[in-house]
């Protein structure tokens, strides 16, 4: 499992204004859509593509075009959403899953609520988004769904980052088979969770700063 922290200057930048505790909804969502943008541009570096030609007005030209089937991308709802839009501005071919978890804010545990993925996702890339990696539990379980449908690359999308939450993925997911490929990309990684399991320094809820209190 290889785990890439962003230090692109403008990303940094974003996630900075996105920190602040002054920032409004509407800014905020516009800014969560952008990073996710800047974010996708580098998780897919590795994107499988197939040779092929076009024919210019002067001449033919090679080129590749995205291999088919298209990569999956799956908002972990209900924050993932707020994410999707700045995935799909990216790569607009491809298909989009959702799952639902939720946390159980006592015992922490996530447990899936809802889902709606292609019920083979054997050779598919698949993006999961979940803009805050905290304990982990909610990655961890939704990876294991993934892996369950027969997923073996899957890149996983965060804005903010604990380092626990990374040392729970590496602990679950660092030893599997050299044919399961999971990458995780964050635009940060913080301090810690704090006793309420949220990041320091954090962002806050990122649902309710994305959505409001519900
Ligand atoms: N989920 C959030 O939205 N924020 C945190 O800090 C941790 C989990």
């Amino acid at each position: 499992m290889k785990v890439h922290v962003s230090d692109h200057p403008l990303i940094t930048h974003k996630v900075t204004v996105l920190r602040d505790e002054k920032t409004p909804t509407s800014i905020f969502r516009e800014l969560i859509s952008e990073i996710v943008t800047l974010l996708a541009y580098e998780a897919t570096r590795e994107i499988k593509t197939t040779p092929t030609q076009v024919r210019t007005p002067v001449a033919m030209a090679d080129g590749a075009l995205l291999t088919k089937p298209d990569p999956v991308v799956i908002p972990i709802l209900r924050a993932g959403l707020g994410m999707l839009d700045g995935m799909v501005r990216l790569i607009p071919s491809v298909q989009v899953g959702f799952l639902g978890m939720v946390r159980d804010e006592e015992t922490l545990q996530a447990s899936t609520y809802a889902n709606r993925l292609p019920s083979d996702l054997r050779g598919r890339q698949c993006f999961l988004l979940d803009p805050m990696l905290a304990t982990g539990g909610t990655l961890v379980a939704a990876i294991h769904y993934l892996l369950d449908l027969g997923a073996s690359d899957i890149t996983v999308i965060c804005i903010i980052s604990s380092p626990e939450g990374v040392a729970a993925l590496e602990k679950e997911f660092g030893d599997l088979d050299s044919s399961i490929t999971i990458n995780i990309l964050t635009a940060a990684l913080d301090t810690k969770l704090n006793e309420k399991g949220y990041i320091v320094p954090g962002l806050g809820d990122a649902g309710d700063r994305l959505y409001g209190v519900v």
